[in-house]
């Protein structure tokens, strides 16, 4: 198990470039499944979650390979429709590939997802949609089956905008018969930047980014060349990372309306902002506010953010609140920012969060990403040493965290 060293305290200044998306890349790896031929992806980061992405894809018969942010895509055809149980309960996002596979071959058996540390993530709502259209599920021995000779479109209203099943359905829906419109569909940019991918690729989707998502079957996709978006939770967190250290850290390569829910929460806590084209500047003063939030589905404040956001206002003056709506079980990390003193009260989904003036250096676990990412934030601002023990999670979503770190004067070190 790794381990994460902070020495605490040291302000970050500079400039940090923002690494590609890795709630993009996944779907759009899951895509490849559709694409009939030869494609390039680029500014894929080089994290654990993509090469578990790339040995799907090998595993269902399709070349994959990766050299540094490229990925080269081989689709010949012969596609397997069996999915390893060792790659699904490894990520959860393995369940993207389910509608490309089912879609292009008519059946895929596929593992099912099962639990994760932060709550049960069901896939109801893709099944549903599949279901919708025309798929047959079968559930059995811990697999999902699902049948198809021919999806045809249909109207799919999705209870809740989930992100995945949004993906997985508008990817299936590309080879359908007809017209599909998924309604209450989720609008986060990664399903923009999926359906960008797919109309290169000769799909005819229109309104992604909206609640409404029209997708007009065709018989095939063909390979294309597409750059991946820079990752929005990236960005957020490494503007955390200036804020609260009293630094000043600017994110090169975002697109600052990603983050806008974010900019205005900072706003809020009297953070100052430079916004430009494609990059942000953060700065505190000696001190900020706290802040009332509400996680919610796209462009709401996101739930991606919750726990990073959590350390930032432990440390603000008053009382804060953050009310988690998307995820039932998402405040693992309150327990381990308490070990370094922070003041933190949680009642159902609701975290009452009283700033303290410091936090101090402790060994503290990571549970899961995004608390991860929390930890390592409260080990830039605390007093003294904190050691973050299962560092492997940090590694799911952070490409080269300690080297960007430390670029910005973190006193940070990757131990194995
Ligand atoms: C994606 C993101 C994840 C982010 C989440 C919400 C990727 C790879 N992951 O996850 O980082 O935190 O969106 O923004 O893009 N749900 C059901 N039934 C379903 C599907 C979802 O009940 O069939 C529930 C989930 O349990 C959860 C909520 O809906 O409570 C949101 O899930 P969803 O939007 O599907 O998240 P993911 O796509 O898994």
């Amino acid at each position: 198990m790794a381990r994460v060293k902070i020495i605490g305290e040291q302000p970050l200044h500079g400039s940090v470039n923002i690494s590609g998306a890795k709630n993009s890349a996944l779907p759009i790896l899951a895509a490849m499944a559709l694409l009939e031929g030869e494609s390039t992806i680029d500014n894929v980061p080089e994290l654990t979650d993509i090469t578990t992405m790339v040995r799907m894809l090998r595993s269902i018969n399709i070349l994959a390979e990766q050299n540094g942010h490229k990925i080269r895509v081989l689709n010949k055809g012969h596609i397997k429709h069996l999915i390893p149980y060792e790659l699904v309960t490894k990520m959860r996002a393995s369940f993207f590939i389910a509608g490309p596979i089912l879609a292009r071959v008519g059946m895929v058996r596929i593992p099912m997802p099962g639990g994760c540390a932060i709550g049960s993530r069901p896939v109801d709502i893709h099944l549903k949609g599949f279901q919708d259209l025309g798929a047959a599920v079968k559930l059995e021995h811990g697999f999902i089956e699902l049948r198809c000779p021919q999806l045809k479109g249909n109207y799919v209203n999705f209870a809740f905008p989930s992100v995945g099943a949004t993906e997985n359905i508008m990817m299936a829906a590309t080879l359908a018969e007809g017209a599909t419109i998924i309604t209450n569909a989720a609008c986060e940019p990664e399903i923009v930047d999926l359906a960008a991918l797919l109309n290169k690729a000769g799909a005819g989707i229109a309104g992604a980014g909206t609640s409404t998502i029209t997708i007009q079957g065709v018989r095939s996709l063909h390979g294309v060349k597409h750059a991946i978006i820079p990752d929005r939770i990236e960005a957020g967190t490494m503007l955390l990372a200036g804020l609260i250290t009293h630094g000043k850290v600017t994110v090169h390569n975002v697109n600052p309306q990603d983050i806008s829910a974010l900019l205005a929460a900072l706003a809020d806590t009297g953070a100052r902002l430079n916004i430009k084209n494609n990059s942000v500047e953060a700065h505190s003063g000696a001190s900020w506010s706290g802040a009332n939030l509400i996680t919610q589905p796209h462009p709401g404040f996101p739930t991606d953010m919750q726990a990073q956001m959590m350390t930032y206002l432990a440390l603000a003056q008053g009382t804060s609140t953050i009310r988690e709506t998307i995820f039932e079980n998402r405040f693992m990390h309150t327990g381990e920012l308490q070990r370094m003193g922070a003041d933190i009260r949680t009642e159902e989904r609701v975290a009452i969060i009283k700033g303290v003036k410091k936090l101090s250096g402790a060994e503290v676990k990571a549970t899961d990403l995004r608390a991860g990412a929390a930890l390592w934030l409260a080990g830039l601002a605390a007093q003294g040493e904190t050691v973050i023990y299962d560092a492997e999670h940090i590694e799911r979503g952070y490409e080269k965290l300690t080297a960007k770190l430390s670029a910005l004067g973190a006193n940070i070190k990757r131990v194995a």
